[in-house]
């Protein structure tokens, strides 16, 4: 498709002298289009040439020989110059690209780049809470779109599989292991073992030697410890993966903390070769204040074992090493925003080259509020996700049932809204705020959710199956899409390719969901004030194809965000 933004900024370029690269980053979309398509700002060009904005824009409009075919005309808004784009050419453009490309919106601009995400990354024996689910969702979002634009995308799941815990687990095991069904339900029967023994480290020192001492021959291979900790962690995983089968997730690596067990002695050597690393109340650690840290990063505790910041520094190492990344997305709720900031600082002293430690992002999200408040384990109100998924798909069915009674396949169906409503949620506003969780909100046909677009979605599907056959581009007229309704459609649907740039530039997929949520209320208008199904056979064609258009980038852009769509609902 034509770049309008790059023509105009290389016609500004032609009459200042000055970098189309630049001129281009200042180029706005106004917020109404009433001033245009494009604005251009002179006040950035103000100092340079040492005029008044508003002398700079009229002095470029005189100058600027742009095509009457591209712009159809240029105005002078204070220091602004604002431009209008040729409808019938936008419309062309849009359409044009849309019918021929089924991956609308697809690029090649992350070619040769490698993008590690790591999400999800629930931990072993203990509940995948819905911080996780968050993680899991925010995670694949950014996944899809940065693969859809061209990256090398890795997808890791960083498994809480490692730790002193699991010294205790193993006793507890060991000495009550008969009496709980942790085949059934792994889950909540390793958290009542662990709950059991913790009280009983409390009262007896030996036991809590015990633990210590199973946790050291897990680390020497003893194999009775091995065998259990496999055990919980295979039992553990089978648990999660009903919440992936459900929500369709999948990763590229299951590497959890313990695959790094063995690669944390390099990470200590090379901190201790860099003379950074003390001792402190016989652990080591490293200092932070100069960097404006103010609590130190411990990499090995005074009992002689290390923590999860040694693990995440020896997987950014082995992470460069095997991917050769250009970015890793650490996806995890604000709460570990200290820990990522001492992580990011430390690894700058593992002598990797510059490269790697400046790709290290933490993209944290905000907590998610339940009616009854903050969900916690600690606070025991925990729901288990898998029932929330299911409660969700339960709730659709329910709606379903009374909106369209006759609906064939209704259980996939709930399945697609009820998870998509989930999904949705977790993405609709800004990822740093907090989340909001409220039944009625998520699941409402009518709201800014998750069902609305499906509803969109399937809208446009049973407007276009009231005709035999779709029109072909060519034999639509153009002239036909040209009022205020369309022209929104038609702007939007042209943004799509940015919009999925946008979310990668500030790793908030959020972007995407407002976007579409745009587009289907700018469809449910277009849809209100234009009959599709008219009179005259050119002004039908011409919506109808516009209909489609709407429909295929709803899907897509759906997708790229986890959610499937139902054909009806
Ligand atoms: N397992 C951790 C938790 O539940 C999240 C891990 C995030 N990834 C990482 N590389 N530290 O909080």
């Amino acid at each position: 498709m034509i770049d309008f933004k790059q023509i105009i900024a290389q016609e500004i370029a032609k009459v200042t002298n000055l970098s189309a690269k630049e001129l281009e980053s200042y180029i706005e979309v106004p917020k109404d289009s009433k001033n245009g398509d494009y604005a251009f700002p002179c006040f950035h060009l103000a100092k340079t040439l040492k005029k008044a904005p508003p002398m700079i824009a009229n002095e470029i409009k005189d100058k600027m020989e742009i095509k009457k075919e591209i712009v159809d005309k240029i105005e002078v808004v204070g220091g602004y110059l604002n431009f209008y784009i040729q409808k019938i050419l936008l419309t062309t453009e849009v359409l044009k690209e849309i019918e021929k490309n089924k991956n609308y919106g697809q690029s090649t601009i992350g070619n040769g780049k490698n993008i590690v995400i790591d999400y999800s990354a629930p931990n072993i024996a203990k509940p995948f809470h819905i911080g996780h689910l968050r993680s899991t969702v925010i995670g694949a979002a950014l996944y899809n779109i940065y693969q859809y634009l061209g990256y090398h995308t890795i997808g890791i799941n960083h498994l809480g599989d490692y730790g002193t815990q699991f010294g205790k687990l193993i006793e507890g095991y060991k000495l009550w292991g008969k009496e709980y069904d942790i085949e059934r339900d792994p889950i909540d029967e390793l958290t009542k073992i662990y709950i059991r023994i913790n009280q009983l480290c409390k009262e007896d020192e030996k036991v809590l030697e015990a633990c210590r001492n199973n946790f050291k021959k897990l680390e020497d291979g003893d194999p009775y410890c091995n065998k259990l900790w496999k055990k919980f962690r295979e039992l553990s995983l089978k648990e999660f993966q009903k919440v992936y089968d459900l929500l369709g997730s999948k990763f590229d690596s299951w590497n959890g903390e313990a695959f790094f067990a063995d690669k944390m002695q390099e990470v200590i050597d090379t901190l201790e070769n860099s003379g950074k690393l003390i001792e402190s109340q016989g652990a080591k650690i490293i200092n932070l204040e100069e960097k404006g840290i103010e609590t130190p990063c411990i990499i090995v505790k005074s009992n002689g074992s290390t923590t999860y910041a040694t693990r995440d520094l020896a997987a950014i190492l082995y992470r460069a090493r095997t991917y050769d990344f250009d970015k890793t997305l650490y996806v995890t709720s604000y709460e570990q925003v200290l820990h990522f900031k001492q992580v990011f600082e430390v690894a700058k002293l593992l002598g990797m080259d510059p490269k790697y430690t400046d790709g290290l992002e933490h993209v944290s999200f905000g907590m998610v509020l339940l009616p009854i408040g903050k969900m916690s384990t600690r606070e025991g109100n925990v729901i288990k996700l898998e029932d929330l998924l299911k409660e969700s798909i339960e709730r659709a069915k329910e709606i379903i049932e009374q909106k369209n009674p006759d609906l064939e396949n209704k259980q996939d169906v709930a399945k697609k809204v009820g998870v998509g409503a989930i999904i949705f949620n977790d993405l609709a506003n800004s990822r740093v705020k907090d989340e909001v969780f409220d039944w009625d909100m998520i699941l409402n046909f009518q709201g800014e959710t998750g069902p609305y677009i499906q509803y969109t979605y399937v809208r446009t599907k049973s407007i276009l199956e009231k005709v035999e056959k779709l029109p072909k581009f060519e034999e639509i007229n153009l002239e036909k899409l040209l009022d205020e309704y369309s022209q929104i459609i038609i702007k939007l649907l042209y943004n799509f390719e940015e919009i999925l740039i946008q979310v990668t530039k500030k790793e908030e997929p959020s972007i995407l969901s407002r976007y579409l949520i745009d587009l289907a209320k700018a469809f449910s208008s277009f849809y209100n004030e234009n009959k599709i199904i008219a009179q005259e056979k050119e002004v039908q064609d011409a919506r109808l194809f516009l209909t489609y258009a709407v429909g295929k980038v709803l899907k897509i852009g759906a997708n790229l965000l986890g959610i499937q769509m139902p054909t009806k609902m």
